[in-house]
């Protein structure tokens, strides 16, 4: 078989990230190779889902049309093993592993989730000899909180692996999961793509998820932040996130390991220049912040009552004080590895802020945190 009409599995199309790498592939051309893993009740069901999701992140009726049953391949990450003797596996050569508990939630199963049904799949993949590119999506905040402020991250295979040096289990169980990656499966082609945070889509701003927008949004309402103003926050939107992982899954030859896809601390944007742009587009003036440390956040119980009465305030409060713990570090990911890669760098989030603001006017806070919040 050629290495280009090989399959590329996906795991995750029903998600943000996983969809928009779908529809990158699909409007590539690549749509035929797709081998998609979701989870369902039946195919149909599952393959009902994809496409909802495809569309809802751009794929046209053509690009939907080139997409068949026939490329789902049933399965959850709780039970990766059930897919062990589907002869498809046998002509993956890319597999993209998008599919994830990527909530800041806590929850039972994230090491399951996470990082042993990683493992599994790597270890089928693997097995079958033809893989040649293992894409792990990872995060940029797997790095954890030991960097100073402000710093600008760069791109190490070194990672935390202490519960106490990450704000969320999460970005815990993405940085073991890279390491037991490399340890359990030596032999595995892996590249890992860390992605900084995904914000928006630069042509349908937040219609297709409103994923961490709504944060922006309840820092200006409330008139209040746990960052200064004149920090960083390095932003990368999912079409551009997507195209870049489809390019390192299409190369023919890759040398590079791992990249942070990441905007970098020359196409990060302040806290301040976000606000103006998003009072720009609502025709407002810029806020005026009351720069609060965590512990003084219960004093916006009245802003929040006022301001945002649909969101429920403890619920709200909760949310910023886990966000605002991620934006006060002001990390930058450096993506020197993505240049040398050839991979061309992410618009700044003000150039398509004002569309995210734009595309979800009518929508309140608390129906945009559902995104992050399942
Ligand atoms: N969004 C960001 O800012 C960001 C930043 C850095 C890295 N990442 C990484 O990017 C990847 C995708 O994130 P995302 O934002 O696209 O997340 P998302 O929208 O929540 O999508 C998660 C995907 O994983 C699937 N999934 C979750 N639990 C599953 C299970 N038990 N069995 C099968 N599939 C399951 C979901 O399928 P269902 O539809 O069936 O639930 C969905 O397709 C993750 O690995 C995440 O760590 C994201």
């Amino acid at each position: 078989m050629q290495q280009h009409d090989d399959m590329i599995l996906i795991t995750g199309a029903t998600g943000f990230l996983g969809g928009a790498v779908a529809v990158e592939l699909l409007r590539q051309r690549h749509g035929a190779r797709l081998l998609l893993m979701v989870r369902g009740d039946s195919t149909a069901d599952a393959y009902t889902r994809v496409c909802t999701q495809l569309r809802r992140l751009g794929a046209s009726d053509v690009d939907l049309a080139r997409l068949k049953p026939s490329q789902i391949l049933l399965a959850s990450l709780e039970r990766v093993d059930a897919i062990a003797g589907d002869p498809r596996l046998m002509k993956v050569g890319v597999a993209i592993h998008c599919a994830a508990q990527a909530s800041f939630a806590s929850h039972p199963s994230l090491g399951a989730l996470n990082i042993d049904a990683s493992v599994i799949l790597a270890r089928l993949l693997q097995r079958h000899g033809r893989l040649r590119r293992f894409i792990y999506i990872g995060t940029a905040m797997a790095c954890g909180t030991r960097h100073a402020q402000d710093s600008e991250v760069t791109e190490s295979a070194e990672l935390p692996l202490d519960e106490q040096s990450h704000l969320v289990p999460y970005t815990h169980s993405k940085a073991l999961c890279e390491l037991l990656l490399s340890k359990m499966v030596p032999a595995l082609p892996l590249v890992v793509l860390r992605p900084s945070i995904i914000v928006g889509h630069t042509r349908l701003g937040c219609a297709p998820s409103s994923s961490i927008y709504w944060v922006f949004r309840a820092w200006r309402a409330l008139g209040a932040s746990v960052a200064q103003l004149h920090q960083k926050i390095d932003v990368v939107p999912v079409d551009w996130c997507a195209a870049a992982i489809a390019a390192v899954a299409l190369r023919s030859e890759w040398r590079h390991d791992l990249l942070h896809l990441s905007a970098g601390a020359a196409s990060s944007c302040s806290f301040a220049d976000i606000d103006s742009e998003l009072a720009w587009t609502e025709g407002e003036a810029v806020g005026n912040y009351d720069i609060l440390s965590e512990d003084r956040l219960p004093e916006l119980l009245p802003r929040i009552r006022q301001r945002l009465p649909d969101c429920n305030p403890r619920l709200l409060l909760r949310a910023l004080r886990l966000y605002g713990g991620f934006s006060k570090l002001g990390y930058t990911f450096s993506n020197a590895a993505m240049q040398a890669a050839d991979i061309p760098p992410p618009p700044p989030l003000v150039r398509y802020a004002g569309l995210c603001a734009a595309s979800v006017a009518h929508e309140t806070v608390s129906r945009q945190m559902r995104w992050d919040f399942k």
